[in-house]
């Protein structure tokens, strides 16, 4: 089966679904005090999942998109560790004992920024408020340019099991129109000091849809990733939203490849990692065929959360640190954005909550759909999920909305069966967001499709 019309789908603009309802749709309505409620309703043996966020780099990269800020000093970095240390005994103070923790991830910005005291200070608090006595998996984002013996000799010590390491792209042009220079030889330095340092688990962020990126460009950057032994690669479509994120007005919008283009370069950096014997992961990810993922995604375990693709199955996801978002059973909570305003609020001895959604209606149903859609690329609409068994009217006024996307083989229809066939799952976003329920009155501008 062959996917028809591209062209159309190539320039529409669906969100990336790493939560749902996703984070535009969150209110104010959810604040402190609702999350320690929801903290102290968590039942004593759930499982947890814990992130830290930590919004610090040492330059801003003209694409980026994630929360952070420049910082050529420790000591901003260090009060901040601190400060989560503090929140992380506000949030237990509330929970109904020691949670056991599954999985441990660090994000950004860039976490390994975190002076050695900084991370002292958080381990101490995480060992003594949560169980760590069954972590699965410890993960932190590196940026590679900052990597070096010392710090990965610290990650080994810290329980780190699993590092991602930002490569995007590799010719020195498209660095240059992105502002960050890293040759190769920086991330093979890296990559040796993590291995040296026994951190052998070892994923890679290439990006495509990058100004003054071509085909090549990005097929030789997955294929040098394979190359230095990447047990993951997650392959992401630059998101160009300079209205949200000013830094990306420094990007020269007649320097971005086409859509066509962008197309054209998934597909051949899509080729060239099957090629390469990695196994394509929902509709961004490749891994090696024995990885986890790899395994999770067979084993119909795979998971979508707030970073993207995971094996972590964990009931509750804990948010720490300045914009970080949380998930309960009873809905999301996220902090206050503002790193000011969250070190304040902390300081307070109250939890920094600014805004949230509490689940309710058609919401898990819904989530849970796309959330099928997107990680094992199939969903029976008849099944009950979130105490809801959608009803024959439900099923055929959902089904009807994708009538276009069959005609066009993004999906197939059989009895209340949604499948995505292999060709068109990167487009998988596109069939997920028939199902989204504020589709239609979003108001918030995401990026394209591909
Ligand atoms: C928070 S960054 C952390 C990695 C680390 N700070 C570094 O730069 O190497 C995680 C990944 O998000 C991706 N990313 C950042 N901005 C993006 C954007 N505008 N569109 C798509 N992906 C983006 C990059 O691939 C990056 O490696
Ligand atoms: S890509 Fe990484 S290093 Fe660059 S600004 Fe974003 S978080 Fe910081």
């Amino acid at each position: 089966m062959t996917v028809h019309n591209l062209g159309r789908y190539a320039t529409i603009t669906v969100p990336r679904y790493t939560s749902y309802p996703t984070a535009p749709h969150f209110n104010t309505g959810v604040n402190g005090q609702t999350y320690q409620r929801w903290l102290a309703e968590t039942p004593p043996d759930e499982t947890a999942s814990l992130y830290f966020h930590v919004p610090y780099c040492r330059s801003i990269c003209a694409y980026c998109g994630c929360f952070t800020k420049a910082s050529l000093k420790d000591g901003p970095i260090l009060a901040y560790g601190k400060t989560m240390a503090r929140e992380i005994d506000l949030v237990a103070d509330h929970l109904p004992g020691k949670l056991r923790v599954t999985h441990m991830h660090w994000g950004g910005g860039t976490p390994s920024l975190m002076p050695r005291e900084g991370f002292q200070t958080i381990f101490e608090a995480i060992e003594r408020r949560f169980d760590l006595s069954n972590v699965d998996e410890h993960a932190i984002e590196l940026d590679p340019r900052v990597v070096n013996k010392a710090l990965a000799a610290d990650l080994k010590a810290y329980g780190v099991t699993r590092v991602s390491l930002g490569v995007q792209d590799l010719n020195a042009k498209v660095q240059q129109a992105i502002g960050r220079i890293q040759p190769l030889e920086v991330v093979e330095g890296a990559v040796s000091a993590l291995r040296d340092a026994g951190l052998d688990a070892v994923n890679m962020d290439v990006m495509y849809g990058l100004p003054r990126q071509t085909l090549e460009d990005v097929v030789r950057s997955v294929t040098a990733c394979a190359a230095l032994g990447a047990d993951r690669i997650a392959l992401f479509g630059y998101a160009h939203v300079p209205w949200m994120k000013k830094n990306q007005k420094l990007i020269a919008e007649d320097e971005l490849p086409s859509a066509g283009a962008r197309l054209e370069q998934v597909r051949a950096a899509h080729r060239a990692l099957e090629h390469m014997g990695y196994v394509s992961v929902g509709f961004d990810h490749f891994a090696k065929p024995d990885d986890p993922m790899a395994r999770a995604m067979r084993g119909g375990t795979l998971r979508r959360n707030f970073q993207g693709y995971t094996t972590d199955t964990a009931a509750s996801l804990i948010g720490f640190g300045a914009s970080s978002i949380g998930k309960l059973r009873q809905g999301y909570v996220q902090t206050a954005p503002d790193v000011g305003a969250w070190i304040r609020c902390v300081e307070a001895g109250e939890l920094p909550v600014s805004r949230g959604y509490e689940m309710q209606g058609e919401d898990r149903l819904r989530g849970s759909i796309i959330e099928d859609l997107l990680t094992g690329f199939h969903a029976d609409l008849s099944i009950a999920r979130g105490g809801i068994t959608p009803d024959q009217t439900w099923i055929n006024e959902h089904l009807i909305r994708l009538d276009d996307l069959v005609e066009d083989g993004l999906c197939q229809v059989v009895g209340a069966h949604v499948t995505i066939p292999e060709d068109a799952r990167f487009l998988a976003r596109l069939v997920a967001a028939r199902f989204d329920g504020f589709a239609e009155q979003s108001k918030a501008r995401h990026s394209v499709a591909v």
